[in-house]
């Protein structure tokens, strides 16, 4: 194939990528323990009912260094090395919604767009004339609007979901991946060994070369 071919391909690939994601809100995530321990909170509150999250457990939660009266609240009488369960049982929600609840544990990497598609999907809500709840990022979606993002159209009450929407998507994105900052600081670490070796490597061939010169 011709390298002009392989630049056209390459460049229609990726328009496509960015005209996808255009359409996504953005969300600018602060992916600190903070905010990562309030999505979790408001997750417990608004989503858990529903949603399973079957790779997180309570002691992750508190390894990673949640506060702990808030994870003791969250796990009620399940042991800390059960999965964050959903509260409601599979035939129950597929009774009442005619689909089961993903769960939510990957659903961040599952989904194309990444962090801004759920984000975008959990603001996407709006009223439809006839009085019901469309979504503009899953027309057909089977899930009620949780957050109320279609009826928090005035100013503070619509930042205040913007914000419950952005912390969620920051814990689930915690949750897709909890090990990359410790690859981070892993990768900081073989990087400084290598700059060292380097160095030293550097010295003794000197030092050898200077001996034969
Ligand atoms: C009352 C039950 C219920 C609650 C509470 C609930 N969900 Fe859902 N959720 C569902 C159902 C049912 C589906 C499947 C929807 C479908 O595919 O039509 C779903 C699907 C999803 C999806 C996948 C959408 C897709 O693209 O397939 C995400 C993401 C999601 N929910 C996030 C959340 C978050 C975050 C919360 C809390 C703010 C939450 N849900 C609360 C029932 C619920």
């Amino acid at each position: 194939m011709s390298t002009f071919l392989k630049i056209f391909l390459l460049s229609c690939i990726s328009l496509s990528v960015w005209a996808n994601e255009e359409v996504l809100n953005k969300v600018s995530l602060e992916n600190d323990l903070k905010s990562i321990e309030r999505g979790a909170d408001t997750l417990m509150g608004a989503c858990h009912s529903c949603h399973t999250l079957k790779y997180v457990h309570y002691r992750d939660l508190l390894n990673f260094g949640m506060d702990k009266q808030k994870v003791e609240a969250w796990r009620g009488d399940q042991s800390l090395d059960s999965a964050l369960n959903a509260q409601m049982s599979e035939t129950d929600a597929i009774n009442m919604f005619g689909k089961a609840p993903p769960d939510l544990s990957l659903m961040v990497k599952a989904r194309e767009g990444g962090p801004n598609y759920v984000y975008s999907y959990l603001l996407g809500y709006y009223q439809k004339p006839d009085g019901s709840t469309g979504n503009h990022f899953y027309p057909e979606t089977k899930m009620p609007d949780i957050l109320n993002s279609g009826g928090a159209t005035e100013g503070a009450q619509h930042a205040e979901v913007q914000a419950q929407a952005r912390d969620i998507v920051s814990f689930l994105t915690w949750v897709s991946d909890p090990h990359e900052a410790e690859r981070l600081r892993l990768g900081y670490f073989v990087i400084s060994y290598l700059i060292v070796l380097t160095t030293l490597l550097y010295f003794v061939k000197k030092q050898i070369w200077s001996k034969l010169n």
